[in-house]
């Protein structure tokens, strides 16, 4: 799993879990961290994850070329940036070209809320697709069928790449997500801390605290 956040001192309170694959990002997620720079951000980003653990980061610009010069901006700066870039047209039109020069770029289509627009993304070649599933919902869409279809129709025609869930705002958003046949999640700091601090487990944990501490026999 990753952690959709750009906030440090949030990275830094989970990154110790070895199952914390890496971070993404997003231009407002960016944005809260009010008066740093992405380049700052990113920097100080990388600096605390280890070789393996990935950071995302998200192209801006409206036209294939501000997507594609912000693209390869973004890649000169370090092997562990997965690069996201929005699965529009021009979005697709930059994932093919990068793909075409560059195959061992990581790419991930994002903004993702049909089956149709995460083909299209794996067709282009993308390494992942990233529906966004509490924005989905806002919109009475059915987020858990989207992601089952998705999954089913990539096990089908063989297509390699991943499925992403992103935009939670609860916790059953995201095992749903898992059941579903996504084959990884970013997640909120807020909940993977929600996650770890079960309501119901801490009065448990209490009481055997103060058993142990021969409170009650
Ligand atoms: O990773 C994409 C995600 O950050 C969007 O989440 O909460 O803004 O819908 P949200």
């Amino acid at each position: 799993m990753f952690l959709d956040t750009a906030n440090i001192a949030e990275i830094e309170s989970v990154l110790t879990f070895k199952w914390v694959k890496g971070i993404t990002t997003n231009p407002t997620l960016l944005a809260k961290e009010q008066g740093q720079s992405r380049a700052n951000i990113s920097r100080e980003i990388l600096a605390i994850l280890n070789e393996n653990q990935r950071l995302f980061i998200q192209t801006t610009g409206e036209t294939q070329a501000e997507m594609y010069e912000d693209a390869q901006k973004i890649l000169s700066k370090d092997a562990r940036i997965t690069i996201k870039i929005p699965a529009n047209e021009n979005g697709l039109r930059v994932i093919t070209q990068l793909k075409q020069e560059r195959p061992d770029v990581e790419i991930l289509a994002t903004a993702i809320f049909s089956v149709e627009q995460s083909y299209l993304a794996a067709l282009a070649g993308c390494d992942w697709v990233a529906p966004y599933i509490n924005r989905m919902e806002n919109q009475g869409l059915n987020a858990t069928q989207i992601i089952a279809d998705t999954s089913a129709l990539f096990k089908k025609l063989g297509l390699p790449t991943r499925i992403l869930g992103a935009s939670f705002k609860n916790t059953a958003q995201i095992t749903e997500t898992l059941l579903a046949g996504a084959t990884d999640v970013t997640i909120p700091t807020e909940l993977v801390k929600m996650m770890m601090d079960n309501k119901l487990a801490a009065a448990s944990i209490q009481t055997f605290n103060l058993h142990a501490k021969g409170g009650i026999c």
